[in-house]
Protein backbone atom coordinates (compact mmCIF):
# COMPACT_ATOMS: atom_id res chain seq x y z
CA UNK A 1 0.00 0.00 0.00
CA UNK A 2 2.92 2.31 1.20
CA UNK A 3 5.93 3.73 -1.24
CA UNK A 4 8.99 0.43 -0.13
CA UNK A 5 11.10 3.60 0.40
CA UNK A 6 9.45 5.46 2.88
CA UNK A 7 10.08 4.32 6.33
CA UNK A 8 7.13 4.10 8.47
CA UNK A 9 7.70 6.92 10.67
CA UNK A 10 7.96 9.60 8.05
CA UNK A 11 4.04 7.72 6.75
CA UNK A 12 1.77 10.72 7.36
CA UNK A 13 -1.08 9.31 9.66
CA UNK A 14 -4.85 10.50 9.45
CA UNK A 15 -7.77 10.46 11.57
CA UNK A 16 -11.19 9.77 11.31
CA UNK A 17 -12.89 10.50 14.42
CA UNK A 18 -17.04 9.92 15.13
CA UNK A 19 -18.89 13.45 14.59
CA UNK A 20 -20.04 14.84 17.86
CA UNK A 21 -22.26 17.23 17.40
CA UNK A 22 -25.73 16.42 17.51
CA UNK A 23 -27.86 14.99 15.07
CA UNK A 24 -24.54 15.39 12.32
CA UNK A 25 -24.75 11.23 10.59
CA UNK A 26 -22.28 12.18 8.20
CA UNK A 27 -18.59 10.66 8.36
CA UNK A 28 -15.69 12.61 6.87
CA UNK A 29 -13.77 9.92 4.87
CA UNK A 30 -15.57 6.82 3.21
CA UNK A 31 -13.96 3.55 3.11
CA UNK A 32 -13.37 4.23 -0.86
CA UNK A 33 -11.50 7.14 0.51
CA UNK A 34 -8.87 5.15 2.80
CA UNK A 35 -8.21 3.14 0.40
CA UNK A 36 -7.03 6.23 -2.11
CA UNK A 37 -5.34 7.74 0.50
CA UNK A 38 -3.28 4.19 0.96
CA UNK A 39 -2.48 5.01 -2.55
CA UNK A 40 -1.07 8.53 -1.65
CA UNK A 41 1.13 6.77 0.91
CA UNK A 42 -0.87 8.19 3.91
CA UNK A 43 -2.14 5.46 6.60
CA UNK A 44 -5.73 6.41 8.28
CA UNK A 45 -7.12 5.38 11.94
CA UNK A 46 -11.00 5.30 12.21
CA UNK A 47 -12.48 5.99 15.57
CA UNK A 48 -14.77 2.41 15.82
CA UNK A 49 -18.57 2.94 14.81
CA UNK A 50 -17.24 6.53 12.70
CA UNK A 51 -19.73 5.42 9.74
CA UNK A 52 -22.38 3.30 11.32
CA UNK A 53 -24.85 6.50 11.16
CA UNK A 54 -23.84 6.80 7.22
CA UNK A 55 -23.83 3.24 6.80
CA UNK A 56 -20.27 2.58 6.46
CA UNK A 57 -19.61 -0.52 8.65
CA UNK A 58 -16.21 -1.21 10.63
CA UNK A 59 -15.57 -3.91 8.09
CA UNK A 60 -16.01 -2.02 5.47
CA UNK A 61 -13.13 0.61 6.88
CA UNK A 62 -10.79 -2.59 7.55
CA UNK A 63 -11.05 -3.99 3.78
CA UNK A 64 -10.08 -0.79 2.52
CA UNK A 65 -7.26 -0.60 4.88
CA UNK A 66 -8.01 0.97 7.91
CA UNK A 67 -6.55 0.71 11.63
CA UNK A 68 -9.83 0.35 13.80
CA UNK A 69 -10.34 -0.39 17.33
CA UNK A 70 -7.76 2.47 18.80
CA UNK A 71 -9.31 4.85 20.87
CA UNK A 72 -10.60 8.15 20.09
CA UNK A 73 -7.97 10.20 22.60
CA UNK A 74 -5.49 8.12 21.03
CA UNK A 75 -6.45 8.68 17.31
CA UNK A 76 -6.43 12.61 18.22
CA UNK A 77 -3.22 12.67 20.21
CA UNK A 78 -1.43 10.79 17.16
CA UNK A 79 -2.62 11.93 14.00
CA UNK A 80 -0.89 14.70 11.70
CA UNK A 81 -4.20 14.71 10.14
CA UNK A 82 -7.64 14.92 11.16
CA UNK A 83 -10.36 14.73 8.68
CA UNK A 84 -13.64 15.61 10.11
CA UNK A 85 -16.78 17.17 8.69
CA UNK A 86 -18.05 20.10 11.65
CA UNK A 87 -15.46 21.91 13.08
CA UNK A 88 -14.37 19.68 16.23
CA UNK A 89 -14.97 20.94 18.97
CA UNK A 90 -12.45 22.84 21.91
CA UNK A 91 -11.83 19.29 23.50
CA UNK A 92 -10.95 17.69 20.50
CA UNK A 93 -8.67 20.73 19.64
CA UNK A 94 -7.24 20.60 22.54
CA UNK A 95 -6.22 16.41 22.07
CA UNK A 96 -4.46 17.00 18.99
CA UNK A 97 -0.68 17.89 18.61
CA UNK A 98 0.52 21.36 17.51
CA UNK A 99 1.03 21.36 13.91
CA UNK A 100 -1.85 18.96 13.10
CA UNK A 101 -3.59 19.80 9.87
CA UNK A 102 -7.03 19.54 10.04
CA UNK A 103 -9.51 19.53 7.51
CA UNK A 104 -13.80 20.24 8.16
CA UNK A 105 -16.15 23.14 7.63
CA UNK A 106 -15.01 25.40 9.49
CA UNK A 107 -17.09 28.84 8.77
CA UNK A 108 -14.46 31.43 9.95
CA UNK A 109 -16.52 34.10 9.31
CA UNK A 110 -19.44 33.35 11.59
CA UNK A 111 -17.06 31.50 13.94
CA UNK A 112 -14.14 33.88 15.09
CA UNK A 113 -12.88 32.84 18.60
CA UNK A 114 -12.69 29.35 16.49
CA UNK A 115 -10.15 31.31 14.63
CA UNK A 116 -8.04 32.21 17.70
CA UNK A 117 -8.16 28.24 19.26
CA UNK A 118 -6.81 26.90 16.07
CA UNK A 119 -3.91 29.71 16.20
CA UNK A 120 -3.68 29.44 19.88
CA UNK A 121 -3.00 25.71 19.13
CA UNK A 122 -1.17 26.02 16.62
CA UNK A 123 -3.28 23.81 14.41
CA UNK A 124 -3.63 24.38 10.34
CA UNK A 125 -7.05 24.51 9.84
CA UNK A 126 -7.99 23.72 6.55
CA UNK A 127 -11.72 24.92 5.57
CA UNK A 128 -13.89 23.25 2.92
CA UNK A 129 -16.26 26.49 3.30
CA UNK A 130 -13.20 29.04 2.14
CA UNK A 131 -11.63 26.88 -1.03
CA UNK A 132 -12.81 29.16 -4.15
CA UNK A 133 -15.88 28.34 -5.95
CA UNK A 134 -13.24 28.16 -9.63
CA UNK A 135 -13.02 25.59 -12.06
CA UNK A 136 -10.26 24.00 -10.94
CA UNK A 137 -11.49 23.71 -7.51
CA UNK A 138 -15.07 22.39 -8.29
CA UNK A 139 -13.83 18.66 -7.91
CA UNK A 140 -13.84 20.19 -4.38
CA UNK A 141 -15.89 22.10 -3.56
CA UNK A 142 -18.07 20.49 -0.97
CA UNK A 143 -20.39 23.82 -0.71
CA UNK A 144 -21.89 22.93 -3.73
CA UNK A 145 -21.83 18.98 -2.51
CA UNK A 146 -24.29 19.77 0.41
CA UNK A 147 -26.24 22.31 -1.31
CA UNK A 148 -27.06 19.77 -3.70
CA UNK A 149 -28.04 17.82 -1.57
CA UNK A 150 -30.29 20.33 0.78
CA UNK A 151 -32.05 21.39 -2.74
CA UNK A 152 -33.38 18.26 -3.62
CA UNK A 153 -34.13 17.24 -0.11
CA UNK A 154 -36.26 20.44 0.44
CA UNK A 155 -38.42 19.45 -2.60
CA UNK A 156 -39.01 16.16 -1.43
CA UNK A 157 -39.86 17.68 1.98
CA UNK A 158 -42.32 20.11 0.65
CA UNK A 159 -43.48 16.99 -1.56
CA UNK A 160 -44.43 14.56 1.52
CA UNK A 161 -45.82 17.92 3.23
CA UNK A 162 -47.80 18.61 0.97
CA UNK A 163 -51.58 17.21 0.72
CA UNK A 164 -51.92 17.31 -2.89
CA UNK A 165 -50.41 15.57 -5.72
CA UNK A 166 -47.43 17.45 -7.30
CA UNK A 167 -48.40 16.06 -10.80
CA UNK A 168 -51.14 16.39 -13.16
CA UNK A 169 -53.56 13.83 -12.47
CA UNK A 170 -56.15 12.72 -15.08
CA UNK A 171 -58.04 9.78 -13.25
CA UNK A 172 -61.81 8.44 -13.80
CA UNK A 173 -62.45 10.47 -10.78
CA UNK A 174 -61.30 14.14 -12.12
CA UNK A 175 -58.59 15.85 -13.58
CA UNK A 176 -55.97 17.25 -10.41
CA UNK A 177 -53.98 20.22 -11.49
CA UNK A 178 -50.26 20.21 -10.95
CA UNK A 179 -48.95 21.55 -7.74
CA UNK A 180 -47.53 25.33 -8.11
CA UNK A 181 -43.38 25.36 -6.65
CA UNK A 182 -42.02 28.53 -5.88
CA UNK A 183 -38.25 28.70 -5.29
CA UNK A 184 -36.62 31.65 -3.82
CA UNK A 185 -33.22 31.88 -4.43
CA UNK A 186 -31.37 29.68 -7.74
CA UNK A 187 -28.24 28.98 -6.73
CA UNK A 188 -27.18 25.59 -6.06
CA UNK A 189 -29.46 24.44 -3.89
CA UNK A 190 -32.59 26.48 -5.47
CA UNK A 191 -31.56 24.90 -9.32
CA UNK A 192 -31.39 21.18 -7.75
CA UNK A 193 -34.71 22.08 -5.75
CA UNK A 194 -36.22 22.90 -9.61
CA UNK A 195 -34.99 19.97 -11.07
CA UNK A 196 -36.44 18.26 -8.14
CA UNK A 197 -39.83 19.53 -8.33
CA UNK A 198 -39.97 19.70 -11.96
CA UNK A 199 -39.28 15.43 -12.06
CA UNK A 200 -42.33 15.32 -9.82
CA UNK A 201 -44.38 16.87 -11.86
CA UNK A 202 -45.17 20.58 -10.28
CA UNK A 203 -45.31 23.83 -11.88
CA UNK A 204 -42.36 25.61 -10.93
CA UNK A 205 -41.60 29.29 -10.83
CA UNK A 206 -38.20 30.93 -9.43
CA UNK A 207 -36.66 33.92 -8.47
CA UNK A 208 -32.98 35.22 -8.00
CA UNK A 209 -31.31 38.65 -7.59
CA UNK A 210 -28.23 37.64 -9.71
CA UNK A 211 -30.13 38.00 -13.50
CA UNK A 212 -27.31 35.76 -14.94
CA UNK A 213 -29.47 32.54 -13.51
CA UNK A 214 -32.31 33.27 -15.31
CA UNK A 215 -31.21 31.18 -18.30
CA UNK A 216 -30.36 28.57 -15.97
CA UNK A 217 -34.04 28.68 -14.00
CA UNK A 218 -35.45 28.50 -17.68
CA UNK A 219 -32.79 25.93 -18.92
CA UNK A 220 -34.37 23.50 -15.78
CA UNK A 221 -38.19 24.18 -17.66
CA UNK A 222 -39.34 26.62 -14.78
CA UNK A 223 -40.29 30.06 -15.36
CA UNK A 224 -38.00 33.17 -14.26
CA UNK A 225 -40.21 35.73 -12.03
CA UNK A 226 -38.51 39.01 -13.16
CA UNK A 227 -38.31 41.68 -10.28
CA UNK A 228 -37.01 44.79 -12.18
CA UNK A 229 -34.18 45.85 -9.86
CA UNK A 230 -32.29 49.41 -10.19
CA UNK A 231 -29.15 48.82 -8.53
CA UNK A 232 -26.18 48.00 -11.42
CA UNK A 233 -24.73 45.29 -9.42
CA UNK A 234 -26.75 42.50 -7.77
CA UNK A 235 -23.32 40.25 -7.29
CA UNK A 236 -20.07 40.44 -5.89
CA UNK A 237 -16.80 39.71 -7.53
CA UNK A 238 -16.99 35.82 -6.06
CA UNK A 239 -19.98 35.15 -8.36
CA UNK A 240 -22.35 35.59 -5.10
CA UNK A 241 -25.27 37.81 -4.27
CA UNK A 242 -24.74 41.54 -2.68
CA UNK A 243 -27.36 42.35 -0.39
CA UNK A 244 -30.49 44.63 -1.97
CA UNK A 245 -30.88 48.52 -0.76
CA UNK A 246 -33.94 48.88 1.17
CA UNK A 247 -36.41 50.32 -1.77
CA UNK A 248 -34.83 47.11 -3.84
CA UNK A 249 -36.12 44.78 -1.09
CA UNK A 250 -39.40 46.31 -0.77
CA UNK A 251 -39.70 46.18 -4.73
CA UNK A 252 -38.92 42.29 -4.46
CA UNK A 253 -41.16 41.60 -1.49
CA UNK A 254 -44.05 43.15 -3.14
CA UNK A 255 -43.06 41.24 -6.52
CA UNK A 256 -42.76 38.10 -4.64
CA UNK A 257 -46.05 38.39 -2.37
CA UNK A 258 -48.43 37.80 -5.51
CA UNK A 259 -46.57 34.42 -6.25
CA UNK A 260 -46.22 33.34 -3.13
CA UNK A 261 -50.00 33.36 -2.23
CA UNK A 262 -50.50 31.55 -5.39
CA UNK A 263 -48.08 28.68 -4.79
CA UNK A 264 -48.43 25.37 -3.05
CA UNK A 265 -45.21 25.27 -1.79
CA UNK A 266 -42.46 27.68 -1.67
CA UNK A 267 -38.72 26.88 -1.05
CA UNK A 268 -36.18 29.00 0.06
CA UNK A 269 -32.13 29.02 -0.63
CA UNK A 270 -31.67 32.74 -0.71
CA UNK A 271 -28.41 33.43 1.08
CA UNK A 272 -25.31 36.17 0.97
CA UNK A 273 -22.28 35.03 2.38
CA UNK A 274 -21.35 36.49 5.57
CA UNK A 275 -24.44 38.10 6.08
CA UNK A 276 -27.89 36.86 7.69
CA UNK A 277 -30.12 35.40 5.32
CA UNK A 278 -32.28 37.81 3.39
CA UNK A 279 -35.91 38.11 4.62
CA UNK A 280 -37.99 37.52 1.70
CA UNK A 281 -41.42 35.85 2.80
CA UNK A 282 -43.36 38.62 5.73
CA UNK A 283 -45.49 37.27 8.15
CA UNK A 284 -47.88 39.04 6.37
CA UNK A 285 -47.38 37.29 2.87
CA UNK A 286 -47.52 33.92 4.63
CA UNK A 287 -51.07 34.84 6.44
CA UNK A 288 -52.15 35.58 2.54
CA UNK A 289 -50.92 32.01 1.44
CA UNK A 290 -54.06 29.10 0.85
CA UNK A 291 -54.33 26.50 3.67
CA UNK A 292 -52.52 23.54 3.54
CA UNK A 293 -49.56 25.34 1.56
CA UNK A 294 -46.13 24.48 2.18
CA UNK A 295 -42.87 26.51 3.13
CA UNK A 296 -39.73 25.10 3.08
CA UNK A 297 -36.83 27.50 4.58
CA UNK A 298 -33.37 26.02 3.75
CA UNK A 299 -31.88 29.20 4.74
CA UNK A 300 -32.86 28.82 8.82
CA UNK A 301 -29.38 27.72 9.78
CA UNK A 302 -28.62 31.60 8.69
CA UNK A 303 -32.16 33.31 10.38
CA UNK A 304 -34.23 32.39 7.55
CA UNK A 305 -35.69 33.78 4.47
CA UNK A 306 -39.08 33.80 5.99
CA UNK A 307 -40.16 35.89 9.09
CA UNK A 308 -42.33 33.30 10.95
CA UNK A 309 -39.31 30.15 10.38
CA UNK A 310 -38.65 28.68 13.69
CA UNK A 311 -35.02 27.04 13.05
CA UNK A 312 -34.86 23.07 13.48
CA UNK A 313 -38.94 23.57 13.83
CA UNK A 314 -42.08 22.76 11.91
CA UNK A 315 -45.25 23.90 13.06
CA UNK A 316 -48.43 25.73 11.40
CA UNK A 317 -49.22 29.42 10.97
CA UNK A 318 -52.93 30.09 9.72
CA UNK A 319 -52.76 26.84 8.30
CA UNK A 320 -49.82 26.90 6.49
CA UNK A 321 -46.70 24.51 7.44
CA UNK A 322 -43.49 26.61 7.70
CA UNK A 323 -40.62 23.96 8.12
CA UNK A 324 -36.93 25.21 9.04
CA UNK A 325 -35.04 22.32 8.21
CA UNK A 326 -31.18 22.26 9.72
CA UNK A 327 -28.19 20.36 8.68
CA UNK A 328 -29.74 18.78 5.13
CA UNK A 329 -27.38 17.21 3.98
CA UNK A 330 -26.91 14.71 7.28
CA UNK A 331 -30.04 13.34 6.48
CA UNK A 332 -28.92 11.69 3.30
CA UNK A 333 -25.28 10.75 5.21
CA UNK A 334 -24.54 7.88 2.62
CA UNK A 335 -24.19 9.91 -0.33
CA UNK A 336 -23.43 12.85 1.43
CA UNK A 337 -20.30 11.41 3.11
CA UNK A 338 -19.14 10.13 -0.04
CA UNK A 339 -19.65 12.97 -2.15
CA UNK A 340 -17.93 14.71 0.90
CA UNK A 341 -15.20 12.28 1.05
CA UNK A 342 -14.69 12.61 -2.60
CA UNK A 343 -14.15 16.89 -2.27
CA UNK A 344 -11.39 16.21 0.36
CA UNK A 345 -9.73 13.15 -1.57
CA UNK A 346 -9.41 16.06 -4.51
CA UNK A 347 -7.67 18.24 -2.00
CA UNK A 348 -5.69 16.07 -0.63
CA UNK A 349 -5.00 14.92 -4.11
CA UNK A 350 -4.11 18.85 -4.87
CA UNK A 351 -2.18 18.79 -1.14
CA UNK A 352 0.20 15.78 -1.01
CA UNK A 353 3.59 15.50 -2.55
CA UNK A 354 5.50 12.25 -2.16
CA UNK A 355 3.67 11.00 0.93
CA UNK A 356 3.76 14.73 2.72
CA UNK A 357 1.31 17.35 2.86
CA UNK A 358 2.87 20.31 1.05
CA UNK A 359 1.29 23.64 2.34
CA UNK A 360 2.08 25.78 -0.94
CA UNK A 361 0.26 29.06 -0.20
CA UNK A 362 1.24 30.06 -3.74
CA UNK A 363 -1.57 27.84 -4.81
CA UNK A 364 -4.80 30.00 -4.97
CA UNK A 365 -6.64 27.00 -3.63
CA UNK A 366 -4.38 26.26 -0.60
CA UNK A 367 -3.98 29.72 0.60
CA UNK A 368 -8.00 30.53 0.59
CA UNK A 369 -8.79 27.51 2.06
CA UNK A 370 -5.89 27.72 5.03
CA UNK A 371 -7.49 29.72 7.94
CA UNK A 372 -4.75 28.88 10.38
CA UNK A 373 -1.26 28.00 9.83
CA UNK A 374 1.71 28.78 12.44
CA UNK A 375 -0.14 30.77 14.59
CA UNK A 376 -1.05 32.67 11.98
CA UNK A 377 -4.06 33.81 9.83
CA UNK A 378 -3.39 32.91 6.25
CA UNK A 379 -6.15 32.84 4.03
CA UNK A 380 -6.49 35.96 2.11
CA UNK A 381 -10.16 35.27 1.13
CA UNK A 382 -10.57 35.08 5.04
CA UNK A 383 -8.76 37.98 6.39
CA UNK A 384 -10.84 40.52 3.31
CA UNK A 385 -13.89 39.82 4.71
CA UNK A 386 -13.02 39.81 8.50
CA UNK A 387 -12.19 43.29 7.20
P1 LIG B 1 -25.65 30.88 -1.91
O1 LIG B 1 -25.96 29.62 -1.18
O2 LIG B 1 -24.72 31.85 -1.29
O3 LIG B 1 -27.03 31.66 -2.21
C1 LIG B 1 -28.13 30.99 -2.78
C2 LIG B 1 -28.79 31.90 -3.80
O4 LIG B 1 -29.51 32.93 -3.13
C3 LIG B 1 -27.83 32.60 -4.75
O5 LIG B 1 -28.14 32.22 -6.07
C4 LIG B 1 -28.10 34.08 -4.49
O6 LIG B 1 -27.98 34.87 -5.66
C5 LIG B 1 -29.52 34.05 -3.98
N1 LIG B 1 -29.95 35.27 -3.28
C6 LIG B 1 -29.29 36.04 -2.39
N2 LIG B 1 -30.05 37.08 -1.99
C7 LIG B 1 -31.25 36.96 -2.62
C8 LIG B 1 -32.45 37.70 -2.60
N3 LIG B 1 -32.57 38.81 -1.86
N4 LIG B 1 -33.47 37.28 -3.37
C9 LIG B 1 -33.35 36.16 -4.14
N5 LIG B 1 -32.24 35.42 -4.20
C10 LIG B 1 -31.20 35.80 -3.44
O7 LIG B 1 -25.13 30.56 -3.36
P2 LIG B 1 -24.52 29.22 -3.96
O8 LIG B 1 -25.61 28.32 -4.34
O9 LIG B 1 -23.49 28.69 -3.04
O10 LIG B 1 -23.80 29.72 -5.29
C11 LIG B 1 -23.74 31.06 -5.67
C12 LIG B 1 -22.96 31.18 -6.94
O11 LIG B 1 -21.59 30.81 -6.74
C13 LIG B 1 -23.34 30.27 -8.09
O12 LIG B 1 -24.50 30.47 -8.71
C14 LIG B 1 -22.12 30.52 -8.96
O13 LIG B 1 -22.15 31.77 -9.56
C15 LIG B 1 -21.05 30.43 -7.95
N6 LIG B 1 -20.54 29.07 -7.94
C16 LIG B 1 -19.47 28.78 -8.74
C17 LIG B 1 -18.98 27.50 -8.80
C18 LIG B 1 -17.79 27.19 -9.64
O14 LIG B 1 -17.51 27.87 -10.57
N7 LIG B 1 -17.09 26.16 -9.29
C19 LIG B 1 -19.58 26.41 -8.03
C20 LIG B 1 -20.71 26.81 -7.23
C21 LIG B 1 -21.13 28.09 -7.20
Amino acid sequence: MFSKSMRKEEILKVGVCKELAKGEARVALTPEGVEKLGSLGLSVTVETGAGLSSSYSDDDYTTAGADIGMERTSILSACDMLLAVQAPDEETINQLKPGTLLISFIWPLQNKPYIELLKKKQISGLAMDTIPRISRAQSMDALSSMSNIAGYKAALLGAAHLDKYLPMMMTAAGTIPPAKVLILGAGVAGLQAIATAKRLGAVVEAFDVRPIVKEQVESLGAKFVDVPVEEDETESKGGYAKELSDRNKEKQREVIHEHVKKSDIVITTALIPGRPAPLLITKAMVEDMKAGSVIVDIAAEQGGNCEVTKPGETYYHNGVAVMGPLNIPSTLAFHASKLYSKNILSLLSLLIKDGKADLDFEDEIIANATVTHNGELISPFVKENLK
